[in-house]
């Protein structure tokens, strides 16, 4: 199932490690509170309760603090102290006393839990995994999650629509020369990044639904997949223990 391709992907690990280490902010469409509280917002209806939530790669805890008024107990995680530093002083500013922050990373982080989740969540992180590490992650989660609880992976890169939205074609300045230019632009950037063996894209790797469901079910999960409300080349992939 994981090709030679899977192992290309993990010598790249480090590349995210270096360049979320000094990061401060999630990389939002906008930072305004405004638009935060928005995405926010359409994350909590597809979260759908629940008591007790890990938001795994956490980042500056921007979607953090507006989950916090809807539950009891929150555990944030991210492998970048400076997102985590950020994360802590907006917690600090929102009085949010029911959220605690963990340093760790996909592989670590599972030691490090106490206690299990109704909710565990990923808001545009899955797409720095592999789809072994994927896999690892949901085999993880799985066993920290409580009995009728959801893991809910948001804003994953489509691999469909993605390379479509980068070369303009939904761009309101879309026309024949400017696309013919993103793809010129483009082919330069992928070229450069495998001669440096780094990744082709910041945002991550695009994940195809059908490989998601295909690790969910392995772990007897039924998986529901809906379109990002605010980022039209992504899916959220909701994930949850088979009834009955
Ligand atoms: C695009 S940001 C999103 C942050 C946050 N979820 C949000 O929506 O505002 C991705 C975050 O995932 C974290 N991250 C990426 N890969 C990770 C890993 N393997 N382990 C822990 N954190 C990771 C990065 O440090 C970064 O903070």
């Amino acid at each position: 199932m994981f090709g030679e391709n899977e192992k290309n992907l993990s010598k790249q690990k480090d590349f995210w490690i270096e360049f979320f280490a000094g990061r401060r902010d999630g990389g939002h469409r906008s930072s305004a509170e405004e638009f935060l509280s928005m995405e926010a917002r359409e994350k909590l209806f597809h979260l759908d309760g629940g008591k007790t939530l890990l938001d795994f790669g956490c980042g500056a805890g921007e979607l953090l603090v507006y989950y916090a008024p809807e539950y009891e107990k929150m555990i944030g995680v991210d492998f970048s102290a400076s997102m985590l530093d950020e994360a802590s002083k907006r917690i600090r500013e929102r009085k949010c006393r029911n959220i605690s922050l963990i340093q760790a990373d996909d592989k670590t982080v599972w030691n490090k839990l106490e206690c299990s989740f109704d909710r565990i969540t990923a808001a545009g992180v899955i797409q720095y995994l592999t789809l072994q590490e994927i896999d690892n992650f949901i085999f993880n989660a799985s066993s920290c999650l409580n009995k009728g609880g959801k893991i809910v992976l948001f804003d994953i890169l489509d691999p469909r629509l993605y390379p479509l939205w980068k070369i303009g074609l939904f761009s309101q300045d879309a026309s024949f020369w400017n696309i013919l230019r993103k793809i010129g632009f483009e082919f330069k950037v992928v070229l450069a990044a495998s001669l440096n063996n780094r990744p082709r894209d910041i945002l991550g790797f695009a994940h195809n639904p059908n490989a998601i469901k295909k690790v969910a079910d392995k772990y007897s999960f039924e998986t529901t997949f809906v379109k990002s409300m605010y980022y039209e080349y992504k899916y959220h992939a909701i994930i949850e223990q088979t009834k009955g």
